[in-house]
C-alpha cells in the first residue's frame, strides 16, 4: 500500500514537473460512454482519434471494453498483446502499444482486466506504473463498454472530459439519462466536463432537439450541467466503412459523418484544459475510485 501511494506521488511529481517545464503533462484524457450498446461509441473514439491525430496531436486510443474487442475490429488489426500483459509484467507499456497507420497509437484492452478494483495490489501498481508513461501524448481517447459497470464509472470518473453518445431512439435517451443519473449520484460529478454527442441523427435540429431534452432534464433532476457537444449524421457509410474495417474517416473524408466528427473536435479544442486534470489526476482518481469500492486504501 505505501509502495503504491509512494509510485503515485512519484508519478504526478513528475507530471507537475514536466507541466512546468512547459513540456508534458498537458495529457487529455477523454472517456466515451454511453447507457444503451450499439450506438456508435467505438466508431466515435476511433474517427474522433483519427481527427484528432490528423490536427498533429499525439493521440493514444484506448480499448477499455473489455467484452469484447470492437476498435481491433474497425481498425482492422489483431493485436499481440494488451493491458493484461502489462498488468502482469510480461510487458512493457512500449510493447502493448500499436501504431495503427493511421497517425495514432492503440492500447487494446484485456478480458481478464474486467473490474480494476478485483486487480491485487500488486498487479494494480504494475498498471499505475505502466500507464504512467503516456503521460507524453496529447490526447487519450478511452472507449469503453455501454452500461454502468463499477470498471465504466472509475474510467469515467478519472477522465478530464466524459463523453456520453446517444441516438435519438428513446430507449437510448432513457438509457443516456440512466448513466447520467448514476454518474450524478455515485461520483463528485459537478465539476465533471459531461458532453452530449447526438449519433445518427437525420438532420441538424432532430440532434439539438434531443440535447436541449436531455440538458433541461438533467438540469432540472439531477442539478447537473451537460454540454452539447454535437450531432453525427446517419451515414451510410459508417456501416460500409465498418464491413471493410476501416475507420469512416479515412474511407470517406468529405462525408456526412466525416465531417461531424471534424466539428466536434474542433469544438473540443476550444475548451480550455481543465486545471488539475492530466494522467497523475487520471491516476490517483482511477485508484482511488478502486479503494472506495474495494473498502481499501
Ligand atoms: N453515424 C452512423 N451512421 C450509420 N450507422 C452508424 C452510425 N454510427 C454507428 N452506426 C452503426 O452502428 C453500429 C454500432 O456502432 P459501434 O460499434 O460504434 O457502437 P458501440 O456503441 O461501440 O457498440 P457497443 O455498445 O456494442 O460497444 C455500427 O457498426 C454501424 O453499423
Ligand atoms: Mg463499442
Amino acid at each position: 500500500m505505501a509502495d503504491q501511494a509512494e509510485t503515485l506521488r512519484e508519478i504526478m511529481k513528475n507530471s507537475s514537473a514536466a507541466s512546468h517545464a512547459g513540456q508534458e503533462g498537458k495529457t487529455r484524457i477523454i472517456t466515451i460512454t454511453s447507457g444503451k450498446g450499439g450506438v456508435g461509441k467505438t466508431n466515435i473514439s476511433t474517427n474522433l482519434a483519427i481527427a484528432y491525430a490528423q490536427l498533429g496531436k499525439k493521440v493514444i486510443l484506448m480499448d477499455a471494453d473489455l467484452g469484447l474487442a470492437n476498435v481491433n475490429v474497425i481498425l482492422g488489426i489483431i493485436p499481440k498483446f494488451n493491458l493484461y500483459h502489462l498488468i502482469r509484467k510480461q510487458k512493457t507499456l512500449n510493447e502493448i502499444i500499436l501504431d495503427t497507420g493511421y497517425g495514432l497509437r492503440f492500447i487494446a484492452g484485456a478480458s481478464g482486466f474486467a473490474r480494476i478494483a478485483n486487480l491485487t495490489e500488486e498487479e494494480r501498481q504494475n498498471f499505475v506504473e505502466g500507464i504512467s508513461g503516456l503521460s507524453s501524448a496529447d490526447v487519450i481517447i478511452i472507449d469503453t463498454s455501454a452500461g454502468v459497470s463499477n470498471n465504466v464509472l472509475s474510467f469515467v470518473e478519472a477522465a478530464d472530459e466524459a463523453l456520453i453518445v446517444t441516438t435519438p431512439e428513446p430507449t437510448a435517451i432513457t438509457d443516456a439519462y440512466g448513466i447520467i443519473k448514476i454518474i450524478a449520484t455515485e461520483m463528485d460529478s459537478h465539476n465533471m466536463g459531461l458532453k452530449l454527442i447526438v449519433n445518427r441523427v437525420k438532420s441538424v435540429v432532430e440532434g439539438r432537439k434531443v440535447a436541449e431534452r436531455m440538458i433541461q432534464i438533467t438540469g432540472q433532476f439531477l442539478n447537473l450541467k451537460l454540454d452539447y457537444l454535437g450531432y453525427v449524421y446517419d451515414d451510410q457509410a459508417v456501416q460500409n466503412a465498418v464491413l471493410k474495417q476501416k475507420p469512416f474517416i479515412i474511407l470517406d473524408p468529405k462525408g456526412r459523418a466525416s465531417i461531424c466528427l471534424k466539428h466536434i473536435v474542433s469544438r473540443l479544442e476550444k475548451v480550455e484544459y481543465r486545471e488539475g486534470g492530466g494522467i497523475g489526476n487520471f491516476l490517483r482518481k482511477l485508484v482511488g475510485s478502486q479503494s472506495r469500492d474495494s473498502g481499501e486504501l
